[in-house]
């Protein structure tokens, strides 16, 4: 059966290296046969800053009770079998636009006995980002370290990496073809 991909993108440059990078992860993943779909989490209004640990969706709700567009985006993430963050790194870590859904994954979290359950147990997540920094200087390394922790958390499947540094210029990653092409088989080795 087709996997079901969502891509998720977070940069506020419509036309910057993110988007370019997203654009080259779909491609792979529907040329592997995969269903995708894109969502751009800098278009999304929300009412809330963030999750409100407010604990209106525990202990079994599995949706956030503060009704906005990243309400259904986040209840529909176990509806995927991947799960792809496209993303600038923004003071070594998510910009805030991401980092908004991803706080609210908490509603997706059981917990049982002093234990955790989730629905996101089963679900690839894949992070692809760019940086003006290098691996070591620009906050990738912390970024990864945050997605090993949120496996840990939920006890799911080993997340997925994808990064280009350097990118000084918006067009860095679409003149570099390489890359793009590296871009492509990641995304494809996602659908497959
Ligand atoms: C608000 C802001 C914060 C940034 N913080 C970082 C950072 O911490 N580390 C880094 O390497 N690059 C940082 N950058 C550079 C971006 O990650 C880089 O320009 C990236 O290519 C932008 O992606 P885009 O073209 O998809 O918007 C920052 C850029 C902005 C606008």
């Amino acid at each position: 059966m087709a996997k079901k991909i969502l891509v998720i993108t977070a940069s506020p440059r419509s036309n910057g290296n993110s988007a370019v990078l997203a654009s080259h992860i779909v491609k792979g993943a529907e040329a592997s046969g995969a269903n995708v779909e894109v969502v751009d989490v800098t278009e999304l209004e929300h009412k809330v800053a963030g999750c409100m640990a407010c604990d209106g969706c525990h202990p079994d709700k599995l949706r956030c009770v503060q009704e906005d567009d990243i309400t259904d985006l986040v209840a529909d993430f176990p509806n995927y079998d991947t799960i792809v963050l496209v993303t600038p790194v923004y003071f070594f870590g998510f910009p805030a636009q991401l980092k908004i859904v991803i706080d609210r994954l908490y509603s997706l979290l059981l917990h049982e006995s002093g234990m955790i359950f989730s629905p996101l147990k089963r679900i690839k997540f894949a992070v692809a980002a760019v940086a003006g920094g290098n691996e070591e200087d620009s906050g990738w390394e912390l970024i990864k370290k945050q997605m090993k922790y949120l496996q840990e958390l939920i006890d799911g499947l080993p997340p997925k990496f994808l990064f280009r540094g350097n990118c000084a210029r918006r067009d860095t990653v679409a003149g570099d073809a390489g890359f793009l092409k590296e871009a492509e088989e990641f995304g494809s080795s996602l659908g497959r």
